[in-house]
């Protein structure tokens, strides 16, 4: 049989890719496993002790390794995921007693305020900061990748007028997945990382176009002079009629608040890119899954319903109201930007994004903003109110980044989908180190089943 040799696709798409092939090391090395410090045993009446390993990581808590209860018979059960890792991961860091968030072992404030996103995606993706040559290429790699194939125009043709920014984007990103499918071989780690590169550099203009075509506008096309959070501002908008000045403060804002959400371990989005990439799916598809996920008010929809909340509140003296029903457990009610999972002394993003805040309202001049009276009223009474001291719900970050997006002119229905856009990289970043860790399995939790035991089908006549 005759073989045939093909040239590597990715010199076929560009040969100056090689120059900055991505290192595949993760997990390769010793010194990245965890450390087993001693074994659990799990008595059960009438059976045999089962000594779990006890693991620990660089740092945090130790992990007890329930692997092998699996095959005694026994399932964990853990709604949730409060006390339940489910991978190991070399990304992100957060000890919520302490409101600690590190990038790679970065704090957070220190990248907010020393670095900026692009560099913080390199970060994410590649494990360290670039130096300037890195950073240099890494950008103009990016800027390459910013324009969409013009096909994708006429998808959003397809969507109703007033739908919500969220739902357009969840469709166009999983739509990615069909322009590069059979280029994808999850495997092929300078395919991993030229997907990350595109889904960085498109993000953007897709969130952009989302936006344009709800209010009828024509889409903007990317300028690549400008830096990528001037460019998404440009996108948002100017007009073919009339370019937009970006204010360099508010342009720094907002790429602040792409760093502050650029990743956040396994939160619910980031856990449902990794359950739907554990099977080998298209990773577009994938973050098309961690987009749903992130819409819900609980997650990152947070933002939007928050902001919606402060207005709907609209005067401090209706505050006491707000704060009885977020109390009334009869009531479904909860005060939006507030409370964490894992957070439980401050929230370490609520504080730069609390910064950044009073920079962007002193930058505009903004001094009589309702919102922004009705928030720092609802954050002292808060702050102070035994139900929410003693359950440590502190403001998180979604309650500062709504009133920073509002004051800059951004629509409250696209609160959520900047969100997604600097959760990307931190989407992209856990799906390909899962590609490149031993221990990755099919995502397959179990159950406690409580329906009706078996029993027999009765013809139709008899039931
Ligand atoms: N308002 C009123 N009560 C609350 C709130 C709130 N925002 N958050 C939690 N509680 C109460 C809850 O009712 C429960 O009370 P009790 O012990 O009497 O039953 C207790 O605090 C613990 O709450 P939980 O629901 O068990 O906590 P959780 O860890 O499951 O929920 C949360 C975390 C973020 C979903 C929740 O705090 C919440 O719904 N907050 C509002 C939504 C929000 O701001 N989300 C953005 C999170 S930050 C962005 C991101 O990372 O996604």
């Amino acid at each position: 049989m005759v073989k045939f040799s093909f040239p590597s696709l990715l010199d076929i798409v560009n040969p100056r890719l090689n120059q900055f092939r991505f290192q595949d090391t993760y997990m390769s090395n010793q010194e990245d496993l965890p450390t087993q410090t001693g074994y659990a045993v799990l008595n059960i009446p009438g059976k045999d002790p089962i000594k779990l390993p006890i693991l620990k990581g660089t740092m945090g808590p130790e992990v007890i390794d329930i692997r092998e209860l699996g095959k005694k018979g026994y399932f964990t059960y853990d709604p949730g995921f409060v006390s339940t890792a489910s991978c190991m991961s070399r990304i992100t860091f957060i000890d919520g007693n302490k409101g600690i968030l590190l990038y790679r072992g970065y704090p957070i404030d220190q990248l907010a305020t020393k670095t900026n996103y692009l560099q913080v995606c390199y970060l994410l993706f590649k494990g360290e900061l670039p130096d300037k040559a890195q950073y240099a290429a890494f950008e103009n790699r990016v800027k390459r990748h910013t324009l969409v194939h013009t096909q994708m125009e006429s998808l959003f043709q397809a969507f109703r007028r007033d739908s919500h920014p969220m739902a357009v984007l969840c469709g166009v990103a999983g739509a990615l997945s069909a322009f590069y499918h059979d280029s994808m071989d999850i495997y092929d780690p300078q395919l991993r990382e030229l997907t990350a590169i595109r889904l960085v550099a498109k993000m953007p203009t897709l969130a952009a176009m989302s936006y344009k075509y709800s209010i009828g506008q024509p889409f903007v096309y990317p300028d690549n002079s400008m830096n990528y959070a001037e460019n998404f501002l440009h996108m948002m908008f100017a007009t073919p009629c009339e370019k937009y000045k970006v204010n360099p403060v508010i342009a720094k804002a907002l790429d602040r608040i792409f760093i502050l959400h650029a990743d956040h371990e396994q939160n619910a989005s980031t856990s449902s890119v990794r359950l739907a990439g554990s099977s080998g799916a298209n990773p577009y598809a994938c973050i098309a899954a961690g987009i749903a996920s992130l819409w819900g008010p609980m997650h990152g929809g947070a933002n939007e319903a928050c902001l919606r909340m402060l207005q709907q509140i609209g005067s401090v003296d209706r505050i006491p109201e707000y704060i009885a029903r977020a109390k009334d457990k009869n009531d479904p009610f909860r005060l939006f930007g507030f409370g964490h999972r894992v957070y439980k002394t401050f929230d370490p993003r609520a504080l730069v994004m609390r910064d950044t805040c009073h920079e962007v309202l002193d930058e505009l001049h903004i001094t009589d903003n309702p919102a922004l009276h009705v928030a720092t009223e609802l954050e002292k009474i808060a702050l102070n109110d035994d139900y929410f001291v003693s359950r440590h719900l502190y403001p998180n970050v979604d309650f500062y980044s709504g009133i920073i997006l509002n004051a800059i002119g951004i629509p409250t229905s696209m609160f959520t989908v900047i969100f997604a856009l600097a959760r990307t990289i931190g989407w992209i970043s856990h799906w390909n180190e899962m590609q490149t860790i031993k221990d990755s399995r099919l995502g397959r939790p179990r159950q406690i089943y409580t329906g009706r035991e078996m029993r027999n089908v009765k013809a139709m006549s008899r039931r």
